[in-house]
């Protein structure tokens, strides 16, 4: 893959400072600041409402292509999704790309998790198979944070239409928002192997495989999570008295209602600790 050349060529990829920022800055890079409104998933990583406020817009949440259009500049889409580890289907992202190009509306999937599919593969907005030959209006942010457990390199990448890559890109140089060469070299060399990124899905997958076990055990049921690094749980319950349930059993995990109105009823436990704590977790809900 070709990085950003320092002598000023325009890139196809575009590494970013990890992928937060990217997200954050996004729709004021674009020059979409001002009235309108950021389309974002139901429940929905907290950033892309930042980026969206940031800029003086407002959002408006939303798992299918809204019938009203009025106002819309953008849409974030998240799949594999965090929170919840949704996977959307080829159907609703092909209906994704139909909707923004009717409207001229950029489609932006974050695809951090990409690489961490368990019952499903996860596909990128820009395969052949859902945008064609044609990036038009299109977006992919991928991360080297979860796939290479590398966030504290600060590894991101955007790609897709290369008259919106461009764009950011011409921006991000007057802002200043470079990778230093030797995060670039290290993100060459971690794309260039997928050895250590299967090896560290394999680890992710024992600790999921335990601890949805052992969370089913314990009477909670979990909903979605068909690929990346969370588990969606709920009991039914407000979010909140889940919380209490795991606190009290020396567990943390995040209320789903950080997430969205829509997420109350869930919380969202993470693969992310070590095998030790996860199995000492697994203890305590099964003990
Ligand atoms: C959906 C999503 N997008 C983007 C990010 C940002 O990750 P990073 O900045 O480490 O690439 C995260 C981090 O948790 C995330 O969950």
């Amino acid at each position: 893959m070709r990085l950003a050349d320092p002598l000023g060529a325009v890139p196809s990829v575009v590494p970013t400072v990890g992928s937060k920022e990217l997200v954050a800055l996004l729709p004021t890079m674009l020059g979409l600041r001002g009235a309108g409104t950021v389309l974002i998933p139901e429940v929905a990583y907290p950033t892309y409402e930042v980026g969206a406020v940031l800029a003086g817009l407002t959002v408006r949440r939303t798992d299918t292509p809204p019938a009203d259009v009025a106002g819309v500049v953008l849409v974030w889409l998240n799949s594999p999704g965090n929170p919840h580890g949704r996977v959307l289907t080829d159907d609703e992202l092909r209906a994704w790309v139909a909707w923004g190009r009717a409207h001229g509306v950029p489609v932006v999937a974050d695809e951090c998790y990409a690489t961490l599919g368990w019952d499903v593969e996860p596909r990128s907005i820009l395969h052949p198979e859902v945008a064609g030959e044609d990036h038009t209006g299109l977006l992919a942010v991928h991360s080297l944070s979860k796939q290479s457990t590398a966030a504290g390199y600060r590894a991101g990448l955007l790609s897709g239409d290369p008259a919106l890559v461009r764009q950011v890109w011409e921006v991000r140089r007057h802002l200043g928002l470079l990778v230093p060469t030797p995060v670039q070299s290290a993100m060459a060399a971690a794309l260039a192997d997928d050895a250590h990124v299967d090896e560290q899905r394999e680890r992710y997958r024992g600790r999921r495989d335990r601890l949805a076990t052992a969370v089913r055990a314990a009477g909670a049921r979990i909903d979605h999570s068909e690929a990346g690094l969370y588990l969606w749980v709920t009991r039914d319950e407000d979010c909140w008295t889940t919380i209490d349930w795991l606190a009290g059993l020396g567990i943390v995990a995040a209320p789903g209602s950080f997430y969205g109105p829509a997420g109350g009823r869930h919380v969202r436990m993470a693969l992310t600790a070590t095998d030790e704590r996860v199995d000492a977790a697994v203890e305590r809900l099964v003990g």
